[in-house]
């Protein structure tokens, strides 16, 4: 109900202009099936409405569209209840003053006193009607004072011959007016006269009523003749309050409203309710649906009928939400469900830690969140303008904690490792770590607070499958789990057995862990070759040199991790030296040379020579590749030996064997032979017989040994 202005300019007479501001709204009622005198429309109009309609620049239109037929208006000439001295067509008949007039060409009709111009149309007729703004439904043309806004500026104007210029052709009567007298008599130009004449007419109306036509102008009509009318009322210009609002009630005040019979009370949403009530200004709402927009009607009913009534929205509060649940936790964000309560619900608004989202969804995710930090979220439920909210739901969780960054293993040892991480952003009550190895048997299994720990009792050489989680919630919501994969070191290897050739070297040990091992060979404080890395416990070295004291070394490994090293050395064997053979002999002197063996630089040998028939056997050490025996028996078989030594082993021997120059001697032996047989010594074979024997005899003696022959003379 907006205030309305409007400007009122009063045609012709009035000499400024009126400004009116009024505060209420009308609403206007024609009455156009069974006529009334003036006086019965009135008291009718005051009876149900409030008066007669009052005309005005800003209303006309409004009534006069609506208009069929001719019907009062609250206008009459004279008031018999107005006080004597007011004049006439001077108040309305609400009491407002008359302001505006829209007469239609002719009227009112005066009978006496009335001063008509019976001027020639000339020019001068229409000098006065350029404020046809004001008079608009009746104004002839306004072009000679086309820049005219307002009386005011011809304040000072006495006469018409101040407007010697117009030059219009319109009739005259539109400045014809009770209060034309106030001007005096006016001087026409040219001499011309105004005169006084009877309605030449005949439209004088004795009791005097002003009637509207449909087109909006106004005439004189007897007060006693029945037409048809037009009421006003204001409108009431209370508002319903609500109060005490909750999901399913409220409560109504309204203002009184003088002279009505009773209110009719609608409630309008998905139900109607509606009511009649007498004598109250308040109504209890009940079993209204939750969260649903409610229209209040009141209206004030007079002679039947509904007045403008007096109104308010609301909504009824929404019912909280219901099954509120985390959906899912990440770190970050949580997942939020929920159900549609009973009612209605336009949008939900969840509220968490300072901030707030809105969606119309049965669920929301919220992001940007801490991880591992507990959060509570309330979520309501709410109305499409926002203007009322449920109870609060809530819910609390914690974010999944972050993960372990920088996972690191150091100081490997046998049977512990030493764990250390780093935490990961926001918040964690601690960090369980897990150890186990490959086939998934749990090795450790702790709950720690410190960014580090000491993995302990865990068996040696042995890939090991660390995990690191952070935990939040009391250790009941964990992160995500970090894996890192490190080794214990392992034992060493036991039972290292070098087995040797002159040239060849085969490692063999035991061990009880270790994927592979590191093997080196050594010489002389020197790594021969690069680290052999084998997978069985044996490793073959080929290609060595004889005689030489290698040295092997081996390390189980499991990763990257070495056990201690196990080291063994041995010699490779010997080569004995080739070629044994005489280079001299003579009666008491021989010499034995020799060749060195292969791929030896240089070597000692020892030589032997030995004669077991004179139990005769020497010994020497010798660096040269020969060597002389002195002080022998001439004629003898020796039996020699040469061997290489080295780091007090010697070679197997190479050998040979060669007499000494023999001093040959005679020795006679005589035998004699006598047999019981007779004869028997003289047959040859006897003799041959017995030579044999002796022969065999020798030879089992003296065999090689020594140089010796048995020869048979016969005498
Ligand atoms: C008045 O006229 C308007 C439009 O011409 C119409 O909408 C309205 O219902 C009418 N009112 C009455 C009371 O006849
Ligand atoms: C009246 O107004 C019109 C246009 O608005 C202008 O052209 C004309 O000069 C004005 N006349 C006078 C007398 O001011
Ligand atoms: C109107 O008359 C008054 C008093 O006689 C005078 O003071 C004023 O200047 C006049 N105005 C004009 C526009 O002539
Ligand atoms: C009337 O018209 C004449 C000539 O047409 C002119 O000189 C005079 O100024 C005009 N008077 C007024 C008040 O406009
Ligand atoms: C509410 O009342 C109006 C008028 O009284 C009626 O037209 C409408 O059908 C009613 N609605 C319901 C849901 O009862
Ligand atoms: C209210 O009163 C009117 C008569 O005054 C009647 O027609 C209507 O049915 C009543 N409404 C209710 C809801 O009682
Ligand atoms: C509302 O929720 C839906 C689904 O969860 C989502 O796609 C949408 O972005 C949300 N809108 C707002 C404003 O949060
Ligand atoms: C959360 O809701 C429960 C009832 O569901 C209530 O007891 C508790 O006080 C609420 N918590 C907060 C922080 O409002
Ligand atoms: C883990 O090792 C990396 C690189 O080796 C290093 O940058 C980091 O600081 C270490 N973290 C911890 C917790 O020691
Ligand atoms: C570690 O111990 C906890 C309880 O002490 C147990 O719930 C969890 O399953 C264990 N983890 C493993 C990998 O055995
Ligand atoms: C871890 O524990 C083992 C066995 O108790 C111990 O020998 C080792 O020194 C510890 N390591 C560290 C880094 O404390
Ligand atoms: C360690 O983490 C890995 C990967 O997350 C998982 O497959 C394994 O089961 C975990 N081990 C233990 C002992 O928890």
């Amino acid at each position: 109900m907006g205030e309305f202005c409007l400007k009122e300019g009063m045609f012709l007479f009035v000499s400024s202009l009126v400004l009116i501001c009024g505060a209420a709204e009308q609403d206007y009622f024609v009455h156009d099936s069974g006529g009334r005198t003036w006086d019965k429309a009135r008291s009718y109009c005051q009876v149900c409405y409030k008066d007669l309609a009052t005309v005005t620049p800003a209303n006309i239109k409004t009534i006069a569209q609506n208009l069929t037929a001719v019907s009062w208006i609250g206008l009459r000439r004279n008031f018999s209840d107005a006080g004597s001295s007011s004049a006439s067509w001077s108040r309305w008949a609400d009491g407002e003053r008359l302001l505006f007039q829209n007469w239609y060409p002719g009227w009112p009709v005066f009978q006496k006193n009335v001063c008509y111009c019976n001027c020639p149309t000339t020019a001068t007729t229409t000098r006065f009607t350029p404020f046809t703004q004001f008079t608009s439904l009746n104004a002839p043309s306004s072009a000679e004072f086309p820049n005219a806004t307002s009386f005011a500026e011809f304040p000072n104007a006495t006469s018409f011959a101040e407007f010697p210029n117009a030059t219009g052709s319109a009739e005259f009567p539109t400045v014809v007016g009770p209060t034309m007298t106030s001007f005096g008599e006016p001087a026409l130009p040219g001499g011309t006269e105004c005169v006084l004449s009877p309605d030449p007419a005949g439209n004088y109306v004795e009791d005097s009523c002003v009637a509207m036509l449909s087109f909006g102008a106004w005439v004189e009509r007897s007060c006693s003749e029945r037409l048809s009318f037009v009421c006003y009322e204001d409108r009431f210009p209370g508002r319903v309050e609500v109060t005490e609002v909750t999901s399913e009630s409220a409560v109504l005040t309204w203002l009184p409203v003088p002279n009505i019979s009773h209110s009719r009370v609608e409630v309008k949403v998905h139900g109607n309710v509606t009511q009649n009530v007498t004598n109250l200004l308040t109504l209890d709402l009940v079993g209204l649906t939750a969260g649903s927009l409610h229209t209040v009607q009141v209206f004030p009913v007079k002679c039947g009928r509904d007045m403008h009534p007096q109104q308010t929205a609301f909504y009824t509060k929404p019912n909280k939400v219901v099954d509120l649940v985390v959906a899912d936790v990440t770190e970050a964000c949580v997942k939020l469900n929920w159900s549609k309560p009973a009612g209605n619900v336009d949008i939900y608004h969840v509220k968490f830690g300072g901030a707030s989202i809105r969606n119309k969804t049965e669920g929301s995710e919220v992001c940007n969140l801490t991880p591992g930090s507990p959060y509570t979220f309330f979520v309501l439920s709410g109305v499409e303008d926002n203007s009322i909210w449920s109870d609060e739901s809530n819910v609390t969780t914690y974010t999944r904690p972050g993960k372990v960054s920088h996972l690191n293993v150091t100081q490997n040892t046998h049977s512990s490792l030493l764990l250390a991480w780093e935490r990961p952003a926001g918040h964690t009550t601690g960090f369980g770590v897990t150890a186990a190895t490959d086939s998934d048997r749990v090795l450790f299994n702790e709950t720690v607070t410190q960014e580090k720990v000491n993995v302990t009792s865990l068996p040696p050489g042995t890939k090991i499958t660390l995990n690191v989680t952070a935990l939040t919630a009391g250790g009941k919501l964990e992160g995500e789990t970090v894996t890192v994969v490190s080794y214990t070191t392992p034992t060493p290897v036991s039972d290292l057995v070098l087995r040797t050739t002159s040239n060849t070297l085969n490692a063999s040990w035991n061990s009880a862990n270790g994927d592979t091992f590191d093997v080196e060979l050594w010489l002389d404080g020197e790594l021969v070759g690069p680290i052999y890395s084998v997978s069985t416990a044996e490793k073959p070295f080929v290609g060595l040199k004889a005689a030489a004291n290698y040295a092997v070394r081996v390390s189980a490994v499991t990763g990257h991790l070495r056990s201690l090293p196990k080291e063994a050395s041995a010699f490779t064997k010997l080569l004995p030296p080739t070629d044994a053979r005489l280079r001299s002999a003579d009666k008491h002197q021989i010499t034995f040379e020799w060749s060195a063996p292969e791929n030896i630089a240089k070597v000692n040998y020892t030589v032997r020579l030995y004669s077991t028939f004179w139990g005769q056997d020497w010994s020497h050490a010798e660096n040269e590749t020969f060597h002389t025996f002195d002080g022998l028996k001439s004629g003898t078989n020796y039996g020699f030996e040469v061997r290489t030594v080295a780091n007090g082993a010697e070679s197997d021997p190479a050998v040979a064997s060669n007499y000494t120059v023999a001093v040959k001697k005679e020795i006679s032996l005589s035998m004699m032979c006598s047999s019981a047989q007779s004869l028997l010594c003289d047959k040859q074979s006897t003799r041959d017989s017995v030579f044999n024997e002796l022969n065999t005899h020798f030879r089992e003696l003296l065999g090689d040994s020594v140089v010796w022959k048995l020869v048979k003379q016969e005498n």
